[in-house]
């Protein structure tokens, strides 16, 4: 019986899947649609700095001993942390390597250099890079408060106040948002595109709720930097 080379494998079904580009982009938007769902909670969760320090930092306290007792404290928060990371890796790996391929399948020959990619393409792409560097700073302010400058472990709402009263904090987070706006305008229509969802009777209908999403995440974000800045959360 003659042995199996390994030019003779056939990979597998997931394999052929991944390697494909509409197996990347749906990859994309699923991941996309996982954290479009923590950021609507995510948001909503934020809006409690309007009621007071004491129900904020309740709302904290509570997301960490949220199951108990029969989850250990904390474990609900890392299992969502966990599955927030892999979703932020996969739409990462395959948005990098989807634009690579686009890049590579892009004819060299011309006179001048001519821009393959359309502007909502690049818009995409460097939204998500200010994305990916706006979650890393995030969590340095945030979450492990390192470069929070008046920052105080337990207490979200006093440190929430310290990011926001400071011009560059306001920066960082006013231009994040927008950005975020933008791609979730895009990305949510494009992920019900590859998600099958289109069609002509319910485009009209996808457009409308995308735009409406991105609206509602932006003003919602926002609302707070605003309100820190003029004096309403104080
Ligand atoms: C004005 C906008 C925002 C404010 C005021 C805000 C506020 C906060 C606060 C206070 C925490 C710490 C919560 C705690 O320790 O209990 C936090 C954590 C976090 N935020 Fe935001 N956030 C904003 C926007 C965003 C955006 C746009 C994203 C995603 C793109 C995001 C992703 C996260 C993540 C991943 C965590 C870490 C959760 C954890 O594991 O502890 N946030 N945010």
């Amino acid at each position: 019986m003659a042995l199996a080379t390994r030019t003779d494998r056939r990979p597998s079904t997931t394999r052929t899947i991944w390697d494909s580009s509409v197996g990347k982009k749906s990859v994309m938007a699923v991941s996309g649609l996982v954290m479009l769902g923590y950021l609507v909670v995510h948001m909503l969760g934020n809006l409690k700095i309007f009621f007071g320090a004491d129900e904020f930092n309740g709302y904290a306290h509570w997301l960490r001993t949220l199951g108990s007792p029969f989850l250990h404290h904390e474990w609900a928060l890392w299992i969502v942390r966990v599955g927030l990371l892999a979703a932020v890796v996969a739409h990462a790996v395959s948005a990098y390597q989807l634009s690579r391929r686009d890049i590579r399948a892009r004819p060299v020959k011309y006179a001048h250099k001519r821009r393959r990619a359309s502007y909502a393409t690049r818009t995409m792409r460097w939204g998500g890079v200010i994305l990916g560097l706006f979650i890393v700073w995030h969590l340095l302010d945030l979450t492990t408060l390192t470069v929070n400058e008046r920052a105080w472990a337990g207490h979200p709402y006093e440190n929430v106040l310290s990011t926001f009263s400071t011009w560059y904090g306001n920066t960082i987070y006013i231009v994040a948002m927008a950005a975020l706006g933008l791609h979730v305008r895009h990305g949510f229509w494009s992920a019900a595109q590859t998600l099958g969802a289109g069609s002509a009777r319910r485009d009209r209908t996808l457009k409308f709720l995308a735009n409406g999403l991105a609206l509602v995440l932006f003003a919602g974000f926002v609302s707070v930097p605003v309100a820190v800045m003029t004096g309403v959360v104080n």
